[in-house]
């Protein structure tokens, strides 16, 4: 007889939580969710994951390269018990250095027909210091791997500071920091994108960190889906000039695709889940191709399957996030994920998956 596993499997669980959950307006039902997380209610996934699925940046091993993108805990109230769904790594924010509501509710949709999302929370926030007394404070040995998404108060007169005075906080309690500069939803925010104001803020933040005792940590740039082709270009030459370690592709997109059937879908906010997969994959490329596959890149934007996460990877991803597809299919999905990413890098005779990053982009 086969020993039960001691952790509470996921996916049972959330065939019946799920309907429930989509009876609450979305802002409720995350909250709920995460109350649930933190009450340890939420499950836990006993599977080791395939040795395919693993990888190596930075210096870290990362166990499987799927990981929950910023915005579902902003707060880093639950980083072990979403570590402990399956995930290879968390990125816990975005934060701002001083705490703020953000923008007034309504402010998170549901587009279910689209299996899409569009958000304008605008950084509601704790601040710093109830963000880094929880990094503090979590257990290191959950396994997995934590970053920390930093982002400027709204009207900030100095943002470049802010980010600063975040990185200054965050850096020796994470393996990496993600510098925001794509929000759509505080005004100004994405300014930071063009080449000198992005130059200027790295060398702030690079200063920073070689002043720093200890390991160097990684610093990434979270881009917009909505650049011109001059914008990423020159984004991706000030990453190559500064060093900087990885860049996620994308953000959420001001962009209304055609196609949108939601009653939600003139929103003001950032669209997410499957209508922003396409693009945000083809800016993934590009990135890769500008780049030259030097600098690791985090492939986000409407990914649902294992197939979602391979196209990333073969478009230059070496590790991939996800949250919208979350809400619709619960927990149990980052398990279907890895299993069905394990069984097509098998089909393709892969040695793994990083044996796959860039594999469809040409002209390199
Ligand atoms: C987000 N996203 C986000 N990104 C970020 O850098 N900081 C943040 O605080 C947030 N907040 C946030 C809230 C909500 C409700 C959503 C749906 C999204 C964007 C997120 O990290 C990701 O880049 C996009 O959602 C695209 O991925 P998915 O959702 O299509 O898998």
């Amino acid at each position: 007889m086969r020993n039960e596993p001691a952790k509470r499997p996921v996916v049972d669980l959330y065939r019946f939580v799920l309907p429930a959950l989509r009876l609450f307006d979305p802002e409720t039902a995350h909250g709920i969710t995460v109350r649930a997380l933190e009450l340890g209610l939420a499950g836990a996934s006993s599977e080791l994951d395939s040795p395919r699925l693993r990888i190596k940046l930075w210096g870290k091993t990362f166990s499987n390269p799927i990981g929950l993108a910023a915005g579902f805990d902003k707060d880093a109230r639950v980083i072990n018990a979403l570590l402990s769904l399956g995930f290879g790594f968390v990125e816990a924010g975005t934060v701002t250095p001083k705490a703020q509501p953000g923008n007034p509710r309504p402010r998170i949709f549901r587009l279910s027909d689209d299996r899409a999302v569009i958000n304008r929370l605008g950084f509601n926030s704790p601040g710093l210091e109830p963000f880094v007394e929880k990094l503090r404070s979590r257990n290191p040995q959950a396994g997995g791997l934590v970053g920390a998404n930093i982002g400027a108060n709204r009207g900030s007169p100095d943002p470049v500071e802010d980010y600063a005075t975040g990185f200054s906080a965050v850096a020796g309690l994470v393996d990496y920091v993600t510098v925001n500069i794509s929000s759509p939803n505080t005004p100004g925010l994405r300014d930071l994108q063009k080449e000198q104001a992005l130059s200027g803020l790295l060398d702030r933040l690079v200063n920073i960190r070689a002043n720093m005792v200890g390991d160097s940590v990684p610093i990434v740039v979270k881009i917009a889906p909505d650049l011109d082709d001059d914008e990423v270009a020159s984004i991706a030459q000030v990453v190559l000039d500064k060093q900087i370690d990885g860049i996620i592709v994308s953000n959420t997109t001001v962009a209304r695709p055609p196609q949108l059937r939601g009653r939600h879908r003139d929103e003001t906010g950032g669209l997410s889940g499957v209508p922003l997969r396409a693009p945000s994959t083809a800016l993934l490329a590009k990135v890769f191709r500008l780049t030259g596959g030097r600098i690791p890149l985090i492939g986000v934007g409407g990914i649902a399957s294992g197939e979602d996460v391979y196209a990333k990877i073969r478009a230059g991803a070496s590790l991939v996030q996800l949250y919208t597809a979350l809400v619709y299919e619960g927990p149990g999905l980052i398990s279907k994920i890895k299993h069905d990413l394990d069984a097509l890098l098998e089909r393709d005779g892969a040695a793994n998956a990083a044996a796959m990053i860039g594999h469809d982009v040409q002209g390199l």
